[in-house]
């Protein structure tokens, strides 16, 4: 059997482990694996190279992913589904391993339609794909933003200053909520729930009655303020996906609680700091298990789905039943944020 795999959207730790446990689970059973270049755009122009176990040694606790990573879409260019299954003839690939996000996940299930069999792997720093308990990569990105916590609780005391912490997180909280959690943040913002900058500066009122001399905010860069009409862009401009680039929320903060506070506010946008860099053990293990599990259900002919991990297992789920939810932070989690107050 021929597999080939593609690594698409943004980045995340975690992703060369899953190819190196591609490739050497695949070895095991006489699978030979080609990795095509950049996202959707290896299979779309036919950028492919073989994949051998020589190719992935020294591989799993690298960041980033060897194949590189692109938001190219293939259904909104002319032909774009028919050149990914020329390219998949032409080089006799019996099946397609695709590790991204939700936008990954769909392109592949939708190459369904074209005779394309397609098996997902979740990744993510967000872990908003649904019918996964987690995503490749959100435990790395949380180690990121734990690190930066903490790291902003020491500056922060010694200068009486409230600190802001812009994190990645378009649609939903994951990354603010357990990130927060974990750093011991003092007000948590989530794209699920809108926030007023009143109630952000009465907690902050609230500690200074407690003679807490600092407050450390932690917000996802898709919280949107109450009366703003939307969530804070960066650029206007959308992707392939039509994606907008959010950002500077945590700006909005500072500036409108500077307007009424004594202390400074000072913003860290922790931006891709906390999508590089080596993934977590919980990643790395997860990755290993993700990519031997594709691996198993190309082999048994499972198609049109993707991997995904509930409590202990490794199941296939169907791609089209993940693609039909959201995976906004649950109800049954949001008592976190205000769990002290
Ligand atoms: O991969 C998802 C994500 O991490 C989002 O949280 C963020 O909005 C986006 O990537 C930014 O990625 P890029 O700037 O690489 O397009």
């Amino acid at each position: 059997m021929r597999v080939g795999v593609l690594t698409g959207g943004g980045d995340s730790p975690g992703i060369n482990a899953a190819l190196r446990s591609i490739v050497r689970f695949g070895a095991k059973h006489n699978v030979e694996v080609f990795g095509f270049l950049e996202g959707w755009r290896g299979p779309m122009e036919n950028l492919m190279q073989p994949l051998t176990t020589a190719d992935v040694s020294g591989l799993l606790h690298i960041g980033g992913t060897i194949l590189g990573s692109s938001r190219t879409n293939p259904f909104t260019l002319e032909g774009g589904p028919e050149c990914v299954v020329d390219t998949m003839k032409a080089n006799a690939i019996d099946c397609l391993v695709a590790i991204g996000g939700d936008d990954t996940m769909g392109v592949a299930h939708h190459l369904s339609e074209y005779g394309v069999k397609a098996i997902g792997i979740p990744q993510t720093i967000d872990n908003d794909i649904a019918g996964t308990d987690y995503s490749l990569g959100f435990f790395s990105a949380l180690e990121a933003i734990t690190d930066a916590l903490d790291r902003l609780h020491t500056t922060a005391a010694s200068h009486h200053r409230v600190l802001i912490l812009e994190v990645m997180g378009r649609d939903a909280g994951w990354l603010s909520l357990m990130g927060g959690v974990a750093g011991g943040a003092d007000v948590i913002l989530v794209p699920e729930e809108p926030f007023k900058v009143d109630s952000i500066f009465e907690k902050i009122k609230r500690r200074e009655l407690l003679k807490k001399r600092f407050s450390i905010v932690i917000v996802a860069e898709g919280a949107s303020p109450e009366g703003l009409n939307g969530q804070v862009v960066d650029e206007a401009e959308v992707d392939a996906f039509g994606h907008m680039r959010l950002g500077g929320v945590g700006q909005y903060i500072a500036n409108k609680l500077s307007e009424r506070m004594h202390i400074p506010v000072r913003v860290t946008n922790l931006a891709y700091l906390q999508r590089g860099g080596s993934p977590a053990p919980f990643d790395r293990i997860l990755a290993t298990r993700f990519g031997a599990a594709a691996i198993e259900f190309a082999l048994e002919g499972t198609f049109d789905v993707m991997t995904a991990l509930h409590g202990m297992k490794i199941e296939a789920i169907p791609l089209g039943e993940a693609l039909k939810q959201t995976r906004p932070v649950p109800a049954g989690l949001t008592y976190l944020i205000d769990l002290f107050e």
